[in-house]
């Protein structure tokens, strides 16, 4: 039987372990495709903090010991048993969601669901269209909600991120403003270049007054959250009564297996919400047209150059793994790809 290789993950219980102690480059049997799958030969697949809190044990699904890690990627399908739709794929290169607790998208090849696979336009690069899933398309989904919730104006954090980027560019489209904040002054003018119609520093000593001031001139009544932690209830204390926190990631990293924080009395006396997004969540329940449209509208914004992602560098099985801690400490580098 063929074999396929790629980085497994060792759980390790102990959250200050580094990332290459908990991934091992091994090989196994290709696996037999069961009704509704295809087999994917990988061609590149990104690192995101989604892989990082997963490999540490803390992500909304259980880590699977031995299983390839690595969350989405792009792909020429080789094989299918997935019916009409597994046949019209076959032979095409698609962006790729790995199915959760399955074997992930680290690996020579992946066996996923048919309806992970959403086939790419050709003027997407290999390397672009591997991160087509992830982080484009919780863009998309947080914008709608923004606007379906109400504001004029959209707080974000962590706003230097791919998401954050990408946040930018689509809200400027849309004619919803950005307040933007970042932790490192490099990444005011990258921001301010891209758009944002204000970037404000964590770390200036009247960051709560500027923040505060914007949020209420420019009546910014959600925040767009990548950090968690103590940063939800500060900034929603700094925007207007009745604000939403639409919470998606959590940056801070804390000891805490819960994680973040809220204001008791802001969420009692100021009306304040929290929701959360999470995209696989969407993934399940969106019907599989909702799905291809929210794709289509994905790649178009690529082919247009409105989306982009920052690439760090191109790496294989054998310099990965210090790519991968590189990243871990300098998400704003760019993407760690892995081309098996
Ligand atoms: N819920 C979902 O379905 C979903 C989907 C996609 C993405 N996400 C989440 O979206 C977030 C961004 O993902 P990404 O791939 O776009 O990130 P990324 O490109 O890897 O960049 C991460 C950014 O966050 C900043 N950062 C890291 N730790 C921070 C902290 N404690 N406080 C403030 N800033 C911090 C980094 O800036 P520095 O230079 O300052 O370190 C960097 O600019 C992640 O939390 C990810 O898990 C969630």
């Amino acid at each position: 039987m063929a074999e396929n290789r790629g980085l497994a993950l060792r759980f390790i219980d102990d959250v200050d372990a580094p990332f290459s102690q908990r991934l091992a480059l091994v090989s196994k049997p290709l696996a037999q495709l069961n009704k509704g799958e295809v087999r994917v030969k990988v061609l590149a697949s990104p690192v995101n903090p989604s892989d990082l809190v997963y490999l540490r044990g803390q992500y909304g699904v259980p880590p699977a010991d031995a299983a390839f890690a690595g969350f989405e990627g792009c792909g020429v399908v080789v094989a299918a048993n997935a019916g009409l739709y597994g046949k019209w794929l076959l032979g095409k290169r698609v962006a790729i969601a790995a199915t959760p607790g399955a074997d992930g998208v680290w690996a020579e090849y992946v066996t996923t669901l048919a309806s992970y696979c959403l086939p790419v336009r050709k003027d997407i690069d290999d390397v672009q269209a591997s991160t087509l899933i992830v982080n484009p398309c919780t863009v998309v989904c947080l914008l709608a909600r923004a606007k379906e919730i109400g504001t004029q104006a959209v707080v974000i954090n962590a706003a230097a991120s791919q998401v954050g980027k990408g946040l930018i560019r689509l809200a400027k489209m849309q004619g919803v403003k950005t307040i933007c904040t970042v932790r490192s002054q490099a990444n005011v003018a990258v921001l301010r270049e891209l758009g944002a119609d204000a970037v404000l520093l964590t770390t200036d000593d009247d960051y709560p007054e500027q923040l505060k001031a914007l949020a209420h001139e420019w009546r910014a009544r959600v925040l767009l959250d990548a950090v968690a932690d103590m940063d939800t209830p500060s900034v929603l204390r700094a925007m207007p009564a009745g604000s939403t926190a639409i919470v998606y990631g959590r940056l801070q990293e804390t000891r805490d297996p819960l994680g973040g924080r809220f204001s008791v009395a802001d969420v009692i006396f100021r009306r304040i919400k929290i929701e959360g997004f999470w995209l696989a969540d969407f993934m399940k329940k969106a019907s599989p047209l909702k799905v291809l449209s929210v794709s289509r509208q994905v790649q178009k914004l690529f082919a247009e150059g409105v989306f982009h992602t920052d690439i760090r560098g191109e790496y294989g099985f054998d310099d990965f793994m210090p790519a991968l801690e590189h990243y871990a400490e300098h998400k704003s580098d760019g993407k760690v790809i892995l081309r098996p």
